[in-house]
């Protein structure tokens, strides 16, 4: 037997091989390109090692089995990601790994992965998912709608504990820190999630159900002990950055059974893994990470519209990798953040339908006549649009509404 990574007549067993999509930026033809990955990222290495036996090539050779235009498709045999330890750290440094620095290839884009059961099955996933979400805010169908405590820095607890009390008093079942804040001087977390608890249980004593997520990015080591802490003063919900943190903080988080209460993720730095349409990863991959590691909600773009950058089809691939059959893994709540305003609503949920989180900070307290008010011209653009109403119809009756879009659009 020779060794050759190239198989582009064999048929993988989508349960013997994580299947990667990349597509590939580079002088050489996309048949060799794909080799080098498959060589660099299992068996091989810049040049043949004298010690790679057939056998070993035969048994864990990643194999190219599709190579076209500038797209291959590359199965990594499931032994290779064996083992009790290595979880997402490991996959990652196989299918992300030293490839995207190959002088050779000018670009790759880790597209899309197809992971077998075997390997996600060794993971919980979340743990309340989106239905989970759903439950405790006593919201079935409708999408859930919250808001970002702005400025992003520098309210001291109690009054910005009143933003959060605000934003109830306007109808919104969600509102969160925002991915900047933590821990510092003037917000303290402890003084922060005592004062945000007692407004949400105001808030519920008056007959509204509202959650607050918590921002608790820190170092993996004392990201349980941000988390307990975080609890013990009635946090409802904690909040990771994904990416700054580490999916093996998150991780450790969901995994661990004290923490009983919904996580969400945030991805502030994603555009740098993302943006770039010729190299590094999609959001889609990182979405079935993030599954994986057991969030329950995710950032996963604003379908087209809003502030950062977007591609509506790997949008819809994100909601996809969060909504869809993932080998019995809990589905996650898609969060839609990030420059959003009433007037954006309608053109969003075209693309999203109802299982979204749909969240403005500035899009609230932007409002002319404050948070509260925002907070119900967002509710009642939602609740526009699930109605299939025209907005400029709904908001003749909608004041609030009405002073949203003036200023907006
Ligand atoms: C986020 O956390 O998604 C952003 O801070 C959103 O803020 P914005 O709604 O004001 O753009």
């Amino acid at each position: 037997m020779s060794i050759d990574y190239l198989a582009l007549d064999e048929e993988l067993d989508p349960e013997g091989y994580l299947i990667c999509q990349y597509t590939v930026k580079s002088d050489l033809d996309i048949e060799t390109a794909g080799k080098r990955i498959a060589e660099e990222e299992s068996t091989g290495t810049w040049t043949h090692p004298t010690t790679l036996s057939d056998e070993i090539f035969e048994r864990y050779g990643a194999k190219v089995v599709e190579a076209e235009g500038d797209r291959t498709r590359i199965g990594y045999p499931v032994i290779d990601f064996s083992g009790e330890i290595g979880e997402i750290p490991q996959i990652l440094s196989i299918i992300a790994g030293n490839l995207f620095g190959l002088d050779s290839l000018d670009g790759v884009r880790l597209v899309d992965i197809e992971l077998p059961s075997k390997i996600v099955n060794k993971y919980p996933g979340p743990q309340q998912g989106i239905e989970g979400l759903r439950g405790i805010l006593g919201r079935p169908e409708k999408p859930l709608v919250g808001t970002i405590v702005k400025p992003k820095i520098g309210l001291p607890p109690e009054e910005f504990s009143d933003y959060v009390y605000e934003a109830g008093k306007g109808g919104l079942t969600n509102s969160k820190d925002d991915e900047t804040l933590v821990d510092q001087d003037f917000c303290p977390l402890e003084e922060r999630v005592s004062y945000v608890s007692e407004k949400l249980d105001l808030l519920e004593e008056e007959g509204h159900k509202m959650i607050h997520a918590h921002n608790i990015s820190t170092s993996v080591h004392k990201i349980l002990e941000a988390g307990d802490l975080a609890l013990e003063n009635g946090a409802r919900q904690l909040m990771v950055d994904v990416l700054t943190v580490g999916f093996s903080g998150l991780q450790a988080l969901a995994e661990d059974p004290s923490i009983k209460v919904p996580i969400h993720v945030h991805r502030a730095m994603h555009g740098a893994i993302t943006k770039n349409p010729d190299h590094g990863i999609s959001m889609p991959v990182i979405a079935k990470l993030v599954r994986m590691a057991g969030g329950d909600a995710l950032h996963t773009g604003t379908y087209g519209t809003g502030k950062m950058h977007a591609d509506i089809s790997e949008e819809l691939m994100s909601k996809e990798a969060l909504l869809g059959e993932m080998h019995g893994l809990k589905r996650m709540m898609p969060v839609a953040s990030g420059g959003l305003h009433p007037g954006l609503i309608p053109e969003l949920m075209e693309n999203s339908g109802n299982d979204v989180q749909i969240q403005a900070g500035g899009g609230v307290s932007g409002h002319p006549d404050g948070v509260r008010a925002g907070a119900k011209a967002l509710s009642q653009a939602v609740d526009a649009a699930v109605k299939g109403i025209e907005l400029k119809e709904y908001a003749k009756e909608h004041l609030e509404l009405k002073k949203a879009l003036d200023k907006w659009m």
